[in-house]
């Protein structure tokens, strides 16, 4: 049920009336959020919403402490045990971290250390990331896991002991020779993402619940009454703390200490540093950050730890959180807004996406308008309403996504997305294979400017023939103005055609032609993933390069001998087939060719008799004719690797002008030195 009294955010200066019924509104929201959180495993709204309605409940408690009620969400760590398991008492509480979230907030933090440890030198931090799981204390008694709990509320947790045994990578035996008595180890219990979209694929198949994301398959895989269904779910564990000791004397510091559980078989993630200063701490959040997407767990920060154990105790606790750590988060990756619209978009293949026109809200750390919304089935499975209050995810380079409808947001007036039966740019009526999710027009490039230019951008984008200053915006003015309707047309363009385009004057419009002739010399993998042949991705072009070695032997493939390329399967194997059979295709292919594209051509051989076999190669300094990415796709179909950085195991070093200190390394240490010609006279046959 909606409460107008949460509509908005408080005002300033509400009277206090308001502020009795807001607090009383706020703590009634929460609580429910939170029994679906914590109790349900069932998320209602994003982390961030609910942490905002948090802490807007804390300042009001703080400016007027009267309105502070014993049941206030605000007096508790976490969620309530299930009365379904057994409580544990933690021998010491489970507390949480304070949060940070820009960089001037770890400043304070590190400056606070230092005043309170009166430290004189920059002081040692033990860096964690922040797993985005259930945190849980193992008890091991004379080396025996004995006893496994949930946090529960930081004091009581759940008894999840037979659950956690199901989990291989957490020992039943410390691997120690002289165990201690007691020892709690603390840490999280997570799924990794590939485990949980097999999983959600596994419940989709037999019709069951999906969950949100892997933290809350995570939990609910570890709150089950039967551990047998915990044991066919793959949770994993990584170590980061320490509960009651008895009979041992615990190692100096963290850094220690997860050597020592190393040591003893308890899993803990590589993905760790001991660095000095907030400088340390700051330069490690970056680059954590470029990794993230990456990594085979989710992670919504870092844990930043002083080092010492001595100096943690000095610092000791501020209410339920320690002064010798904090936990600096990234930005949110999911937010509240309302969807506006819901139009279509048609890609290059015709495929129909739904899109939804957002009012603008910030998440991930940019401003987004528009997410994607996938297919209709999706639209009608997630009920997303033109209308509606949604949740908005965004995820590194990921295009922005609606997750899911807040369905207690629904205004009485919303309306249903209705799939066009025509397509929106050309006419052409939209199909749908029975077994396919995606609808698509049925026009083709021919007859619909969308998959044209949707066909373009993707020839000159970086990974295909890599066109500089060819992107959407003059993609769209050249088919719109028809100057440009296939790829090989693009190669015909002068300075004239180019300069009456708007926004292009004559030095970009000669930049523009620059570029066009710079990307003739490619390599065959690029040329043909640049085709746009459907199923045909860049690996699976690769794959078709190195197998034919030239477009003659790929345009006239049979299907077996399509099926004999390593990872080929039937429907890449048609896929091909039909684009070769079409005649169009065929005179593209063959316009482009005729305009001078061309690449080194590389023998096909055998894996280890390939030139640059087990050779690392390091390029430096400006090549005259290829860019960097062309020098590394010509190397790597030579069987080569290119590294950043010179050694003893560097077999050639490939110099161009302006090369630096790589060339003078690659000197001392008496490596063999190669222009781009040797290189490519070293890589072809001719
Ligand atoms: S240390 C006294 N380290 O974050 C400090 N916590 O907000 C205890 N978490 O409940 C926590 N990764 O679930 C620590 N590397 C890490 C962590 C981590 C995730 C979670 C944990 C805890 C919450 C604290």
């Amino acid at each position: 049920m909606q409460n107008d009294f949460l509509s908005g955010i408080a005002p300033a200066g509400v009277n206090a009336v308001d502020s009795v019924k807001r607090a009383e509104a706020l703590r009634a929201e929460l609580n429910r959020h939170a029994h679906a959180y914590y109790v349900l495993d069932t998320p209602t709204i994003p982390d961030a919403e609910y942490d905002r309605l948090f802490s807007e409940l804390q300042q009001l408690e703080e400016t007027h402490p009267e309105l502070k009620t014993p049941d206030s969400p605000t007096n508790r760590v976490g969620g309530e045990p299930l009365p379904e398991f057994g409580q544990v008492q933690h021998a010491v509480p489970m507390l949480s971290l304070n949060n940070g979230f820009e960089d001037e907030d770890i400043i304070n933090f590190d400056r606070r250390a230092r005043e309170g440890l009166d430290a004189k030198n920059e002081i040692e931090y033990a860096i964690d990331l922040k797993f985005d799981g259930l945190a849980i204390n193992l008890r091991y008694v004379d080396g025996l896991f004995t006893q496994a709990a949930t946090r529960g509320d930081g004091f009581t947790g759940e008894d999840v002991t037979e659950n956690i045994r199901t989990i291989r990578s957490i020992p039943l035996r410390l691997r120690v020779d002289n165990p201690p008595k007691v020892l709690d180890v603390r840490g999280e219990v997570l799924m990794f993402k590939r485990d949980f979209e097999k999983l959600n694929q596994r419940q989709r198949d037999a019709g069951g619940k999906e969950f949100a994301n892997p933290r809350n398959a995570a939990a609910g895989s570890l709150r089950q009454l039967d551990s047998k269904i915990t044991a066919q779910r793959s949770l994993r564990f990584f170590a980061y703390g320490i509960g009651l000791v008895e009979g041992m004397e615990i190692p100096g510091s963290h850094r220690a200490l997860l050597d020592w559980y190393r040591q003893a078989g308890i899993p803990v993630c590589e993905e760790n540093a001991v660095v000095l200063g907030a400088a340390g701490l700051l330069e490690f959040y970056q680059a954590i950050q470029k990794k993230r997407e990456a990594l085979d767990y989710e992670i919504d920060g870092v844990v930043y730890k002083v080092n010492d154990f001595a100096a943690q105790q000095s610092l000791g606790f501020v209410s339920r959180a320690p002064r010798f750590a904090i936990a600096h988060k990234f930005p949110a990756q999911e937010a509240l807004t309302t969807v506006l619209d819901i139009e279509v978009q048609v890609g290059r293949t015709g495929a129909i996406t739904p899109v939804a026109r957002l009012a603008p809200v910030f998440v991930g750390g940019v401003t987004v308008t528009n997410a994607t919304l996938h297919n209709e089935e999706e639209i009608q499975r997630k009920d997303i309403r033109i209308g509606d209050t949604v949740s908005v995810r965004r995820a590194g380079d990921v295009i922005p996504e609606v997750v899911a409808s807040i369905l207690e947001k629904r205004p009485a007036e919303t309306q249903q997305f209705i799939m066009p039966t025509v397509c929106p740019i050309c006419g052409s009526a939209i199909q749908k294979p029975e077994d396919e999710a995606i609808a698509r027009c049925s026009g083709g490039a021919i007859k619909c400017s969308a998959q044209r230019k949707g066909a373009l951008s993707h020839f000159a984008s970086r990974k295909a023939m890599n066109i500089d200053g060819v992107g959407e915006q003059l993609i769209d003015q050249l088919v719109d103005k028809n100057v440009v309707t296939t790829a090989a047309d693009l190669y015909k363009l002068g300075l004239r055609a180019l300069v009456e385009l708007d926004r292009m004057a004559e030095k970009s419009a000669q930049n523009v032609l620059n570029a066009l002739e710079m990307s003739k010399l490619t390599s065959l993998p690029r040329f043909i993933y640049a085709l746009g042949i459907r199923h045909v991705g860049e690996s699976t072009a690769k794959d078709l390069a190195t197998h034919f070695g030239d477009m003659t032997a790929l345009l006239s493939a049979t299907e077996e001998q399509l099926l004999t390329v390593p990872d080929v399967g039937p429907v890449v194997a048609k896929s091909v087939l039909a684009y070769f059979s079409d005649p169009l295709n065929v005179e593209l292919v063959e316009q482009l060719l005729a305009s001078g594209i061309h690449w080194p051509v590389i023998e096909v051989k055998e894996k280890g008799e390939q030139v640059l076999a087990g050779k690392t190669l390091v390029l430096t300094g400006t090549l005259p004719t290829m860019s960097r990415d062309q020098a590394t796709a010509l190397i790597e179909a030579a069987g080569g690797k290119v590294s950043g950085s010179v050694s003893k195991k560097t077999s050639h070093v490939v110099a161009g002008d302006d090369a630096g200190s790589k060339l003078v390394k690659a000197q001392e240490l008496g490596i063999s030195i190669l222009t781009e010609a040797e290189l490519l006279q070293l890589c072809s046959r001719s």
